[in-house]
């Protein structure tokens, strides 16, 4: 019975290095808004994806000395893994590297190119390849002499290269009416201001292709050219649902409800890709919604500058709903906000464990106490009732009203303030009191009826933000399968199951002592930094002190030859001994070299290698030595040969 559709989008991250916290925000985010919508009826399709093309992600795989496509594999598999951590309920995840996704890209390029709205042309300019943006001279700031982007302040590059241009300034007027007939177009409305200067200063064409790399989708009409990331991108939006391959199931989704994407990426989303659209005579979106930033504590966090907070290790620590919960409702969706661990602990104990666990914890109890743990039916009610009821309804409506704006933090806000109220009715009630008479039995069983359904409707409306403890708190009140099946109605006062038996359970959010955290964090990092100590000391120690000092002369005195080795035998007896015979130019020579364990005779016969000549003859092991062999050895036992190449003559001298 679905009623609707509602189709939401996060951007298709860079698969060039590991996700922070700040893409864990925005996933969480759509991940919230998908769930709800879901409850309400809606038919939902959530995308996320990866955007795997571009310079940026060829060099981070040379560097890494890794085939491209293997590289962005094995980061794709750890934002998969990320999102299975956050329980984020995907319907497709979108890799740019996707046949479909390639060939309808193709024909989208091709589609526009015979329009007349692709054409061919010559582009100059400076380029920032981490930034993946043009910019002219006078954008350019200066460090040290050098040119740098005025965005990342890291050098740019000068590109001249024959492009393909997008006309945008053809639809510039075009999109300017549509942002001004619909305010929701772009959200939050300060961004909407300033996309619409932007948009008024006037568009240029737009470089869509590029020559001085690979890792792209070929341009369909021209063998040079690669398709340059944001038509590439963008177009996942389409793509993934099935434009130009399963058109019915495109045409059910399109247009998309919400693009949520950072106010990094927002132009590209307001400016260049409803141009896309209407130039392939699509709909546009319904809204872009452009967030603010999260910062971290020491600045602006970003993958590249290494100050990122790894959500993964968060998770551990504390649960993923108490990271879901602390995205959500730390910061107001739209403006910045600063990531602190303190702040996560500090929500955790004050909302979680206090105001939430102990609610649970408190009302648990009180159902064992009192009736055996059978949820008792309502009998007496009274004016203090009414008034809990009327909150828990109006928080629905609140919540509805907040979450149609995405406004995470106030719809928090209002549940907790039923939470908080509920704690209130408790003391107000007194049950404990009410306990001591049996004349207040009936009293008491609409007391801890009501306790019970305020967690039920809380635990229900919880659900598109935390994904575990509305199932945990359904455990412990005995009404885990109406929450896991419940739809957002299901909020409504009234619907808790009595005659069943409640069980009181662990915490559902345990303390966390702030010191003692950080402790441990200390403690982590020392123990990381003494491992990496100990094993730079293992191998110093292994080294051997470099030895006295000789003088020249003195080292003039050793002479040492090129030779070549002729034969080579184990010499009976001996675990370690090899038997050599050696070409040193002037002669032939024999000699015993302790290397049998490292080299079998195959492996050096015909090698040129490094002889000290003049050395006093001996007998090893019965057999005469006339020399020694040059070969160096290294703390983990590992031997190589002074080997030379052999366009030098036997007998050399080495000086
Ligand atoms: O831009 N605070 O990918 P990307 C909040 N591939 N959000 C943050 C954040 C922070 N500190 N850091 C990142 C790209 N984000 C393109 C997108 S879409 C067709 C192509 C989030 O890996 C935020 O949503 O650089 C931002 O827009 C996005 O990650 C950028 O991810
Ligand atoms: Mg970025």
């Amino acid at each position: 019975m679905s009623k609707d559709t509602y189709y939401v989008t996060t951007p298709i991250y860079y698969p060039s290095d590991k996700l922070h916290i700040g893409h864990a925000y925005t996933t969480v985010a759509a991940d919230t808004i998908a769930r709800y919508k879901k409850m309400q009826g809606y038919d939902t399709m959530f995308l996320t994806g990866s955007d795997e093309h571009g310079q940026k992600i060829e060099r981070k795989a040379e560097a890494a000395g890794k085939d491209t496509k293997e590289y962005v594999d094995q980061i794709v598999t750890t934002f998969k893994e990320l999102w299975k951590k956050l329980d984020i309920d995907y319907d497709y995840f979108i890799r740019t590297t996707e046949a479909r996704h390639e060939k309808v890209v193709q024909a989208i390029f091709k589609e526009l190119y015979d329009k007349g709205d692709i054409y061919k042309d010559k582009y100059e300019g400076w380029y920032c390849t981490p930034c993946e943006a043009f910019w002219t001279e006078r954008q350019l700031e200066k460090k040290g002499g050098e040119k740098v982007c005025p965005d990342c302040h890291r050098p740019v590059e000068w590109v001249e290269e024959e492009s393909y241009f997008f006309k945008m300034s053809k639809y510039a007027d075009r999109l300017l009416q549509h942002i001004k007939e619909h305010p929701q177009f772009i959200e939050p409305e300060s961004r909407r201001n300033e996309m619409i200067n932007f948009i008024e200063n006037g568009l240029d064409d737009l470089s869509v292709s590029r020559t001085t790399f690979d890792w792209g989708v070929p341009v369909p009409i021209d063998d040079g050219h690669v398709i340059y990331v944001w038509i590439d991108a963008l177009s996942n939006y389409i793509t993934a649902i099935g434009y130009k391959t399963d058109q019915e199931n495109f045409e059910h989704y399109w247009p998309a409800d919400l693009h949520l994407v950072g106010k990094d990426i927002l132009r590209f989303h307001t400016v260049i890709w409803p141009i896309i659209l209407m130039a392939l005579e699509l709909e546009l979106p319904k809204q872009v919604f452009g967030h603010g930033w999260l910062l971290s504590e020491t600045g602006k966090m970003s993958k590249s500058k290494g100050n990122v907070v790894d959500p993964v290790v968060l998770i551990e620590d504390f649960g993923r709903d108490a990271i879901r919960y602390y995205l959500l409702r730390e910061v107001a969706f739209g403006t910045d906000g600063t990531y602190s661990t303190e702040a996560l602990i500090q929500r955790i104990n004050s909302d979680l464990a206090n105001d939430l666990g102990n609610l649970l914890n408190r009302t648990v109890s009180m159902v064992e106490q009192y009736f055996d743990s059978v949820i008792p039916e309502v009998e007496e009610k009274e004016e203090i009732d009414k008034e809990l009821i009327n909150l828990a309804q109006n928080t629905k409506a609140d919540v509805e009203v907040e979450m149609e704006e995405l406004k995470y933090t106030a719809a928090l806000e209002k549940i907790w303030n039923l939470v908080r109220r509920t704690n209130k009715y408790i003391d107000q009630t007194a049950p404990w009191i009410l306990g001591r008479d049996e004349n207040n039995k009936p009293r008491l069983k609409t007391v801890l009826y009501n306790l019970l359904e305020s967690l039920r409707v809380t635990a229900v409306m919880l659900k598109p933000f935390l994904t575990d403890t509305p199932e945990k708190i359904g455990e412990q009140i005995a009404q885990l399968d109406g929450i896991q099946n419940a739809g957002w109605e299901d909020a409504n006062w009234g619907g808790l199951k009595t005659g069943v038996k409640v069980t009181n359970g662990e915490p559902i959010f345990p303390r966390i002592d702030l010191e003692e955290y950080f402790a441990e964090i200390e403690a982590r990092k020392e123990a990381e930094e003494g491992a990496e100590k100990s094993k730079e000391e293992d191998s110093e120690m292994d080294l051997v002190d470099i030895k006295d000092r000789i003088t020249f002369e003195e080292f003039m005195n050793a002479d040492i030859r090129v030779a070549e080795i002729l034969e080579a035998e184990i010499i009976e007896g001996s675990d370690k001994l090899l038997k050599l015979q050696v070409d040193i130019g002037l002669e032939e020579r024999q000699l015993v070299a302790g290397i049998s364990q490292h080299f079998t005779a195959e492996d050096i016969i015909g090698k040129k290698i490094l002889v000290v000549a003049n050395l006093e003859p001996a007998t090893i092991f019965g057999v005469k030595s006339e020399g020694m062999i040059l070969a160096a050895s290294n703390p983990a036992g590992k031997m190589v040969l002074s080997t030379v190449s052999d366009d030098i003559a036997n007998g050399s001298q080495v000086k």
